[in-house]
């Protein structure tokens, strides 16, 4: 099985409304070819694929590894939090004749979870506000998408959820810190 059957088992057994809207689009636009990131951590084709994939194994150890955290982790949410965090990134790179990627529009400005939720939305797919939350603030305060005074709210609102935590050090622990 290769990743991207992988990835579409783990979404069709959950079978949110919006599942097969949400991998047509995935496929179509590339998701599964993108890399992670232009230069840092999994950069080469089908590296974010492999990189959603650790952040979802690493999610589930930590889970594993934190019997306190069992009642307010649903499996399910670990799975779509984990697995469409760097949604957006399936767009954003170009492969150049060299080998090496650039970056095709900036996101900085906006946060790239924030734009991995508004392709979730797009393709009309069923998400809860905790996976809304762990998804939009995956790279916890490291991010320039918290700028504004509702966005600090929504942060801290997010930070009340394990769920948040569980994201940010599993993505992190597949980034290696790059
Ligand atoms: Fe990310
Ligand atoms: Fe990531």
């Amino acid at each position: 099985m290769n990743a991207k059957q992988y990835i579409e088992r783990q979404l069709r057994a959950i079978n949110r409304i919006g599942t097969e809207e949400l991998l047509a689009y995935m496929d179509e636009h590339g998701f599964y070819t993108a890399p992670a990131s232009r230069s840092f951590h999994h950069h080469y084709d089908g590296g974010l694929a492999d990189h959603s994939i650790e952040v979802m194994l690493n999610a589930q150890q930590l889970k594993l590894a934190h019997p306190e955290w069992y009642e307010y982790l649903d499996d399910e949410s670990i799975i779509i939090a984990s697995l469409l965090h760097d949604l957006c990134k399936m767009e954003l790179y170009a492969k150049q004749p060299d080998g090496t990627y650039k970056t095709r529009k900036r996101i900085a400005a906006r946060g790239h979870g924030r734009l991995s939720n508004d392709l979730a939305d797009k393709v009309g797919l069923d998400i809860t506000g905790d996976e809304r939350h762990a998804i939009r603030w995956h790279m916890g305060r490291f991010t320039s998408d918290l700028l504004r005074n509702e966005d600090i709210i929504d942060y801290k609102e997010a930070l009340t959820h394990p769920l948040t935590y569980v994201i940010h050090v599993a993505d992190s622990m597949s980034a290696k810190g790059e």
